[in-house]
């Protein structure tokens, strides 16, 4: 196994420090190195100061999201020299706090999901085969969420509206319009219709592009929009 020496360059933040600054680390990896792993080695063997956040190391817990090289992804499924760059840039997160290093504060993320209107915690009961309504695949997709922060994070919206619902918290209300089970869609509906949400994503689809799960929170809030568009449709002619 090859090893080959990279370059990484770790956007560092320490409470009270005026600004955040790179710091430079030449580090041996092979072809099996994740970014991961790459810091955990360079917080073991260089710097025992570095800060970072991580647990499962297999893409499901969703707490290493971070840029890497400029994009959001799980630094735990990233392999370094698949990048191909001599160097390689890793930042935490946008759009959220700057705790330390490369952890970023999840408490406004999380609390999106504990709003009264979004049913996010459902029953876990399984349908019977015969309730299971046809496209199954197609509702999996929005059970995917890791909670990892990577859309909020490339979602331009989010980073100038302070308010603005954010990506994943609207992809978990389309699941819940999309596949109620005991939930009343309607009132999830209200929740998102407002300038906050659904209606201020400006459609650039940055979030479904890093999402490292495919939940497609873009196309949710299209779903969301078109539900709502035949639903004032409905209102309009009388019908329910
Ligand atoms: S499509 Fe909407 S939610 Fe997704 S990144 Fe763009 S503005 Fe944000
Ligand atoms: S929608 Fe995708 S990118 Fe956003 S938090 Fe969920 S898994 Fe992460
Ligand atoms: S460490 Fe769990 S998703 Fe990366």
């Amino acid at each position: 196994m090859a090893e080959q020496k990279i370059q990484f360059k770790v956007l560092r933040y320490k409470q009270g420090q005026a600004a955040p600054a790179f710091q430079t680390f030449d580090l041996m990896v092979d072809e099996d190195t994740t970014v991961l792993v790459a810091l955990q080695a360079i917080r073991r063997d260089q710097d025992p100061t570095l800060v970072l956040r991580h647990s499962c190391h297999h893409a499901s817990c969703g707490t290493c999201g971070m840029k890497i090289n400029g994009q959001e992804n799980l630094s735990c499924v990233v392999k370094v020299l698949d990048l191909d760059t001599p160097t390689v840039i890793v930042e935490p997160l946008d759009n959220l706090p700057l705790i330390s290093d490369l952890v970023v504060d999840m408490s406004g993320f999380y609390e999106l999901y504990t709003t009264p209107e979004l049913d996010y915690i459902r029953q876990s009961e399984f349908m019977s085969e015969t309730d299971i309504p046809e496209g199954i695949a197609f509702w999996q997709r929005y059970e995917n969420c890791l909670e990892c922060g990577c859309c909020v994070s490339a979602c331009p919206v989010a980073g100038s509206d302070p308010a603005y619902q954010g990506p994943a918290a609207l992809a978990a209300a389309w699941r819940v319009v999309a596949e109620p089970r005991n939930s009343d869609p309607a009132v999830v509906l209200d929740w998102v219709d407002n300038e906050h949400g659904c209606w201020r994503c400006h459609v650039a689809f940055e979030c479904s592009e890093v999402c490292p799960s495919d939940v497609d929170p873009a196309g949710a809030i299209m779903s969301l929009r078109g539900e709502l568009t035949k639903r004032k449709f409905r209102r309009l002619f009388g019908r329910k």
